[in-house]
């Protein structure tokens, strides 16, 4: 198997019936509940990808050797799925998140997973769970959560000879339970979530739970998130705990827009990079470079800097109203959402939701 898999379906013996589906997606929250199926393929050193196969969702079963428990080999990716004005589903950028699972698998010397591979299981999982993505005009989506593992049993510390690749798929709403509702931040300077030369721009499972220790400092703090910073000075700011961050500077047509350049230790998120364009689009200046927390607060407090906000699959686009620090802390503006923060956020959201023209071809039928 190189290119498009033949997937062998079996059918869930015990779908969700019609009326629990219902109440799901009346109210689905984020990752709490999951479709009747899911995606598998198998990858052998030697023989490649094979054993494509759509299950009921269910549990899997590892060798308690298995090398993900011990050395830590996973990395997933996030997506969405739309339903269209019309009916039809389509997902946003498939093809990037598709490059993104590469390159994070090459970081974690892990196989690749070819790209209409990795489409085409979207496609078959979409294709059985139809009736799980939420309805056309709502804020709701189908998130799909791809991701791969080391399965070979062992404990000598090297890249595994086998891998399993799982497709799982969830009906949701807003990521913050207070849907737009500007977060506070706290800005973590006694941990970092990666350095240079580590695995920061990987979308890797350690990272996230490198990050866990200060989300809940963050949360003590009384914050929603923790922002990180550069691990070397401890002072430019990188990105959020499943966000990349733009700055506003100025306001109406004169705005610019800031975000952290890619310094090889923050994701290149498909959003941020979406973003640029179609903030580009709309005739604002556009600019990735350092930003320090001195220039955030000093910038907040003379009201050159007019808004701020965080940007992802999950999030989408969420104001950042209040920023706190071992400093002490500020708000930004009136630490309500900023017009340009929302003007921006209609034309994405109108983008995946068919409602507004999809002039840079990101939407993909499925
Ligand atoms: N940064 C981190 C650490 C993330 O986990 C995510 C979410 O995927 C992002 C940024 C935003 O990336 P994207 O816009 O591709 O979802
Ligand atoms: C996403 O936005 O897809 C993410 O992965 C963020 C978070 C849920 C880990």
């Amino acid at each position: 198997m190189t290119g498009a898999a033949d997937f062998v379906r079996v059918q869930s013996s015990s779908p969700k019936s019609d009326a629990e589906r219902r109440d799901i997606l009346a109210a689905p929250g984020f990752g709490r509940h999951f479709t009747d199926h899911m995606v598998s393929i198998d990858y052998t050193a030697g023989k490649g990808w094979h054993d494509a196969q759509v299950l009921p969702y269910g549990n899997i079963e590892l060798d308690p050797a298995a090398m993900v428990l011990h050395y830590g080999q996973a990395i997933f990716e996030g997506l969405k799925a739309y339903r269209q004005p019309g009916g039809e589903i389509s997902s946003f950028r498939v093809e990037a998140n598709a490059e993104r699972f590469a390159a994070s698998a090459r970081r974690l010397a892990m196989p690749e997973l070819p790209s209409q591979m990795f489409i085409d299981s979207i496609t078959e999982l979409i294709d059985v769970d139809l009736d799980w993505v939420p309805a056309a005009g709502g804020e709701d989506a189908l998130y799909l959560r791809p991701f791969m593992f080391s399965t070979e049993a062992g404990l000598g510390v090297r890249p595994a000879d086998e891998y399993r690749y799982l497709l799982i798929a969830s009906p949701a709403g807003a990521y913050f339970p207070r849907g737009v509702k500007p977060v506070s931040v706290w800005l973590s300077t006694e941990y970092v979530r990666a350095a240079p030369g580590g695995t920061g721009a990987a979308k890797f499972a350690g990272n996230y739970a490198a990050s866990l220790l200060a989300q809940a400092q963050a949360a003590d703090e009384g914050c929603d998130q923790v922002v990180w910073l550069d691990a070397i000075e401890r002072t430019y700011v990188e990105e959020m705990g499943g966000m990349n961050l733009f700055f506003v500077f100025g306001s109406g047509p004169d705005a610019r827009l800031v975000t952290p350049s890619l310094s090889g230790s923050l994701l290149p998120g498909i959003t941020r990079n979406s973003l640029l364009a179609l903030a580009a689009d709309s005739g604002f200046a556009v600019e990735e470079r350092k930003i320090s927390t001195d220039e955030w607060r000093t910038k907040c407090k003379s009201g050159e800097i007019t808004e701020v906000f965080a940007c992802g699959t999950a999030a989408v686009i969420t104001p950042v109203g209040r920023v706190k620090s071992a400093e002490g802390e500020f708000t930004i503006a009136d630490g309500e959402p900023g017009e340009v923060t929302m003007a921006l956020r209609d034309t994405l959201t109108g983008i995946q939701r068919g409602t507004f023209a999809d002039t840079h071809g990101w939407m993909t039928k499925l």
